[in-house]
């Protein structure tokens, strides 16, 4: 696991920008696994600015996304597909017919979620998964106790999670009370995951998906498992590391102007970027 520490959330975006258009400028038919959230606003916001003013192209990049509410179609406003048209697929120029999410609105669910596992793997499986993380280590919607092998799948949604997006409704019980999303399992298998958390409010589960022991309680745990793993924090979610001083940061005065690339910046002090597994790995590790 590679932990990168930026001082604010702008420049958090800005690195998991980076990441992806190297990505993608290495492997123009990406396959690219997507999160939605708060945090990733200005991921997609950067990405959209990358490809308006420095012709990022995402013609041949195919895409699937972690997860869809339960009953809300495809227009809904508050649905992850709506989120995705508005800020991502509409404005850049991506082929929608490569561009997928669940079906929240399918007739059978569990139909659904194994034809979404074997369209990922007839797509040669997911090259890069970004990830947010949600109050309770959630990855995607996989809610405590997900099991680190479960594949893609209906899940009821957890309390902490049902009043984290609530607000996000136009009455709190509009929220559906359940989703489907790749399973835990689903997301280990992509080649490379990188992860952003940025504020305050997610120091401590940061501190806990990172530091602590592993557990299906807090489901982001997992990813201590991945090879090829990359965090990206502001200085505020990063706060409650115990090893803090361990991880990689921007060098002072590089970090400042999001032309800096500060993944190339950082102080590479962490060694497990020279294992052997990651270094044959085709994407991102060649980077650092
Ligand atoms: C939702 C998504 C998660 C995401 C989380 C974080 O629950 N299903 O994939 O990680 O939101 O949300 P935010 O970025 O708004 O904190």
């Amino acid at each position: 696991m590679d932990v990168i520490i930026q001082s604010n959330a702008e420049m958090a975006a800005h690195a998991v920008a980076d990441l992806i258009a190297r990505a993608l400028s290495a492997k123009p038919d990406l396959v690219l696994g997507l999160a939605t959230g708060c945090t990733m606003e200005s991921v997609y916001d950067q990405l959209v600015r990358k490809h308006q003013e420095e012709g990022l192209d995402f013609s041949r990049c195919r895409t699937f996304n972690l997860d869809e509410y339960v009953g809300l179609a495809a227009d809904d406003p508050c649905s992850y597909h709506y989120f995705m048209r508005q800020r991502f697929f509409d404005v850049v120029n991506i082929d929608r017919r490569n561009t997928y999410l669940p079906d929240g609105m399918a007739e059978d669910l569990e139909t659904e979620c194994a034809s979404y596992e074997r369209l990922i793997a007839a797509n040669g499986g997911i090259d890069l998964q970004v990830l947010g993380i949600g109050l309770n280590g959630h990855l995607g919607f996989n809610e405590p106790l997900s099991a680190f092998r479960s594949r893609t799948r209906v899940q009821t949604l957890s309390r902490v999670t049902r009043s984290q997006n609530a607000p996000l409704f136009p009455k709190p019980r509009l929220m559906p009370q359940r989703a489907i999303t790749m399973g835990v399992g689903t997301i280990l298998e992509a080649r490379h995951c990188l992860l952003l958390a940025t504020g305050l409010d997610k120091a401590d589960i940061v501190a806990r998906a990172i530091e602590g022991p592993l557990t299906a309680m807090i489901t982001a745990t997992a990813l201590q498992l991945h090879p090829a793993c990359t965090i990206v924090l502001d200085e505020e979610a990063a706060s409650n590391l115990r090893e803090n001083d361990h991880y990689q940061r921007a060098l002072p005065g590089q970090n400042s102007s999001p032309a800096a690339s500060p993944i190339i910046a950082a102080q590479n002090k962490n060694r497990d970027l020279q294992h052997p597994v990651l270094s044959k790995k085709p994407l991102l590790a060649d980077k650092f």
